[in-house]
């Protein structure tokens, strides 16, 4: 399956993030030097999405701005000679298509996946929640994606979860038919601690096939009173099966604090310019 759309729904309230999200989408709260969107566009053109379909709402308009020329401070920047920042700058404006369309009502996960269905037409597509982020060599949309070709059939992303905290996520039950790929068996959104023994915890990647829609126009609410995606994706993989793919690399909720913060943290070790100042100050506040 060649996969060129993704759909990143980014009209939640974001209360999790107040009161930093007040007034900025929390998809726009910067991790290191990044607002957390651009790091989630990027893992999608690695995995070679070309146009990007935004779910938004009538605050979130910043989001699309970001990644679009800005000419004013473009020119600022090039009359002041500062080039690298100035390719920085142009460069977010030219890495994917940008589309968006409203989600008007907030009746869930899967309800914003079905406010797509226009711009997604009839293509298989990607799906990834907009405050997920994803490191590591390799990690990624693009891990689901190479199953995907290599299976024909839609492939959700998860991690294991310690068995606390299955509450926090769409679980997934399944027979593993090859290292760390396994044929889904069920689906639950969110289920109580201590009512099934899987801990594999759906991350918010997914690549699905355009007759998800269908199923996302008929299910009922449920968990929480929402159009649950989960719930569609479990009626989707009894008609035609589905695989999950345990992946790699290191997952932050950008929208839990210690994730958050965890995040900028990781992502400044890495920079060399950071790391030696930064290694210093943890140590002593640790210390
Ligand atoms: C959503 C999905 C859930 C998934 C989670 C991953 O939940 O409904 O299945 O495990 O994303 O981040 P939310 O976090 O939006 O409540």
């Amino acid at each position: 399956m060649n996969i060129r759309k993704v759909v990143i729904p980014v009209a939640g309230w974001g209360t999790r993030s107040l009161p930093a999200s007040k007034n900025i989408p929390k998809e726009m709260l910067p991790v290191y030097n990044k607002p957390v969107v651009q790091y989630v566009v990027e893992e999608a053109m690695r995995a070679g999405v070309e146009d990007v379909i935004f779910v938004t709402n009538r605050d979130k308009s910043v989001i699309e701005d970001h990644f679009d020329y800005n000419l004013q401070l473009e020119s600022v920047l090039e009359r002041a000679g500062k080039r690298e920042m100035l390719e920085q700058v142009r460069h977010v404006a030219e890495m994917v298509n940008i589309m968006a369309v409203r989600q008007k009502k907030q009746l869930g996960l899967g309800h914003a996946v079905l406010c797509a269905r226009e711009l997604v037409g009839n293509d298989p597509f990607a799906v990834m929640v907009g405050d997920d982020l994803m490191f590591g060599d390799d990690a990624g949309l693009q891990e689901l994606v190479r199953v995907s070709k290599e299976r024909s059939m839609p492939v959700i992303g998860v991690m294991e979860v310690p068995a606390d905290r299955i509450n926090r996520y769409g679980i997934v039950t399944g027979e593993e038919i090859s290292p760390g790929v396994y044929s889904i068996t069920e689906m639950v959104e969110k289920p109580a601690v201590g009512t099934t023994s899987s801990r594999l915890a759906i991350v918010g990647r997914y690549v699905l096939t355009p007759d998800i829609f269908e199923h996302l126009s008929r299910v009922k609410p449920g968990h929480g009173g929402e159009i649950q995606l989960t719930d569609a994706l479990a009626a989707l993989a009894r008609e035609r099966g589905m695989l999950a793919v345990k992946m790699g690399g290191l997952r932050f909720d950008a929208g839990d604090w210690v994730d958050y913060l965890s995040a900028n943290v990781y992502l400044g070790l890495l920079d060399p310019g950071l790391r030696d100042g930064l290694r210093a100050r943890l140590r002593a506040m640790l210390g």
